[in-house]
C-alpha cells in the first residue's frame, strides 16, 4: 500500500490557517482522497493535558521547557494519529507540526532553530511532511483580527509575534515552504492553498 501524504498548514496567530486546513482536507476528499485531519497542541488525550498547561499554565515557563511540552505532545499525536493514517494510505492535514516551534520556539522564544530541530527529531523519529504551507499575514491584520481573551501565549506581545511571522518568512525561503498570503477572502486564499498542495503531490488542480 502507497503512504498517504502529509500536509501540514502553518502561519502565525490570527493566520486563518485552521479555517484553509479545513477547507484543504474536505478538497482533498472531493480529490477522492481519504483525509484525516488533526491539529497541534492537544489533539490526542494525553496532548490535552499538554494544551491546558502550555495555554493556561504558569506564565513562567522555561522556553525550553516550553519547547519540550510541544515536542512531547507531538511525539504522542505522531505515534497515534499521523503514523497510522499514512500507513493506511491516508492522507493527514495537520494544523501546525515542527514548523511552528522552529518559528515560535526556536526564533520567538530565542532557543535557536537548531536545538529545537533536534528535539523534534526525537519526538517525530524524523517524520518529515511532504508539503508545508504557510499562510502569511501583515502585522495589522493579525491585530484586527484578534477576538477574545488571550492565552498565555498570545500575551507573550505584539513584538513576539511580529518576530515569530517573521520566522516563518525566512524559514519558508530556507527550506522550501510554500507561502501564500493569507489576507486575501477566505475562497481565493483556499485556491491559493489547493494549487499549491495539488501541484506538490500531483494531483489534478
Ligand atoms: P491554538 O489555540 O491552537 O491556536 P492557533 O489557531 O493559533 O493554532 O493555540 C496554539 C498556540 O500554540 C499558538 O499560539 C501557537 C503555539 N504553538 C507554539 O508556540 N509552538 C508549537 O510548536 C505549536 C504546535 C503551537
Amino acid at each position: 500500500m502507497t503512504r498517504g501524504h502529509f500536509v501540514v498548514l502553518e502561519g502565525g496567530d490570527a493566520s486563518g490557517k485552521s479555517t484553509q486546513a479545513r477547507r484543504l482536507a474536505w478538497r482533498l476528499e472531493a480529490a477522492g482522497r481519504t483525509v484525516v485531519e488533526t491539529f497541534e497542541p492537544g489533539a490526542t488525550e494525553t496532548g490535552r493535558h499538554i494544551r491546558a498547561l502550555l495555554l493556561e499554565g504558569p506564565e513562567r515557563i522555561q522556553p525550553i521547557v516550553e519547547a519540550l511540552l510541544l515536542a512531547a505532545d507531538r511525539a504522542q499525536q505522531v505515534a497515534e494519529v499521523v503514523r497510522p493514517a499514512l500507513d493506511r494510505g491516508d492522507d493527514v492535514v495537520s494544523d501546525r507540526y515542527v514548523p511552528s516551534s522552529l518559528a515560535y520556539q526556536g526564533v520567538g522564544r530565542g532557543l535557536g532553530v537548531d536545538v529545537v530541530e533536534q528535539i523534534n527529531q526525537v519526538a517525530t523519529g524524523g517524520l518529515d511532511p511532504d508539503v508545508v504551507v504557510v499562510l502569511d499575514v501583515t502585522d495589522a491584520v493579525a491585530t484586527e483580527r484578534h477576538v477574545g481573551p488571550p492565552d498565555r501565549l498570545e500575551r507573550a506581545g505584539a513584538d513576539f509575534h511580529a518576530t515569530v511571522r517573521r520566522a516563518y518568512r525566512d524559514l519558508a525561503a530556507e527550506r522550501g515552504w510554500t507561502l501564500v498570503a493569507g489576507i486575501g477572502p477566505e475562497d481565493e486564499v483556499h485556491e491559493l492553498v489547493w494549487k499549491a498542495v495539488a501541484g506538490r503531490l500531483d494531483l489534478e488542480a
